[in-house]
């Protein structure tokens, strides 16, 4: 359904041809905006743009070579007269390798599509974007970028700049006309995270007992939130990474945040809920192999 405040806008999505990307450009398209899909996959890009409609392009990019991206920009404001929304989306997982082991290659080349990507495509759209009186850019974040996650620090690392870029560039480009915010998902159902599940490197079943919501996001859920940042419906906000994690960054509790060894069995027989709590009212420790003590 189209919605009045994207309709006829232009936008530009990096990393469009699968999951969340993609996922974003199609609501964008269905809500009345004209997508430049960018990816470094040229026939997924353009399969993708396809499937969305006729009006939509396909460019191929790497997102951290500063003359690829300034050709796609170039290309993406004479084909559609202008960007009105940019969507840093083009990512890559680091391995989940840990520190003691990770490469400086493989670190490097994480930073260099996660941040160097979001500062060169941002500042190449912007400056743009300042000549047309404005726009809107939304970074993708993660939980990553906010809490400590054990053997993701080149991810997580990239992360936190992409969320410090956000906030330096909502301050600096205010007075453009330019809005800069970000969404921080928790774990999305993507081929990112099913690799990391495929390679036994993530359980799925632990990521649910740690997110209170209790489950993983679908990546219509975050598109929906970054839809959202970059409509006019979101005109005073601007600097802010707004987490999209089924409650993940909020939890602190020192036992998991829902299903099996949750205290919070709502909906179960009062005996059960009581006797999961010692005498204090504290629930019971768990044992590192995630039983019960
Ligand atoms: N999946 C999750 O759980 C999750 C959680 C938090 C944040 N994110 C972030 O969301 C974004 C999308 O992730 P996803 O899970 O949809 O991944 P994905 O692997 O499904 O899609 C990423 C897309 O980016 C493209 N890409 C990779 N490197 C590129 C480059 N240098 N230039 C241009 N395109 C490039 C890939 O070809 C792919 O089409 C990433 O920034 C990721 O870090 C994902």
């Amino acid at each position: 359904m189209a919605d009045p405040t994207l309709n006829g806008k232009n936008a530009l999505v990096t990393g469009a041809a699968n999951g969340i990307g993609f996922a974003i450009a199609r609501l964008l398209a269905e809500r009345g905006a004209r997508v430049v899909l960018n990816d470094v996959d040229l026939d997924a890009a353009r399969a993708a743009a396809a499937s969305i409609g006729p009006r939509h392009l396909a460019i191929q990019a790497d997102v951290a070579n500063e003359d690829e991206v300034g050709r796609m920009v170039d290309e993406a404001a004479t084909v559609f007269g202008g960007v009105d929304i940019l969507v840093n989306n083009a990512g890559v997982g680091d391995g989940a390798v840990p520190t003691l082991a990770q490469s400086l290659a493989v670190f490097e080349r994480t930073l260099a599509i996660h941040v160097n990507g979001t500062f060169l495509v941002s500042k190449a759209v912007a400056a743009r974007m300042a000549q047309n009186g404005g726009g809107s850019i939304v970074n993708l974040g993660s939980i990553a970028g906010q809490v400590g996650v054990p053997v993701r620090t080149a991810y997580s690392v990239a992360k936190a700049g992409v969320a410090m870029m956000t906030r330096v560039l909502a301050c600096e480009w205010a007075g453009l006309g330019i809005r800069v915010n970000a969404v921080a998902p928790g774990y999305v159902r993507t081929r990112l995270v099913a690799k990391l599940i495929a390679d036994g490197r993530l359980d799925p079943a632990r990521i649910r007992a740690r997110t209170p919501l209790g489950r993983m996001a679908e990546p219509e859920e975050i598109a929906r939130v970054v839809a959202f940042l970059a409509s006019h419906e979101a005109s005073y906000v601007t600097g802010a990474v707004v987490p999209v994690d089924g409650g993940y960054a909020a939890f602190g509790g020192p036992f998991d945040a829902s299903g099996e060894f949750s205290p919070y069995d709502h909906g179960k027989a009062p005996e059960s809920s009581e006797s999961r709590l010692s005498a204090e009212g504290a629930p019971r420790p768990v044992a590192t192999d995630g039983q019960r003590a």
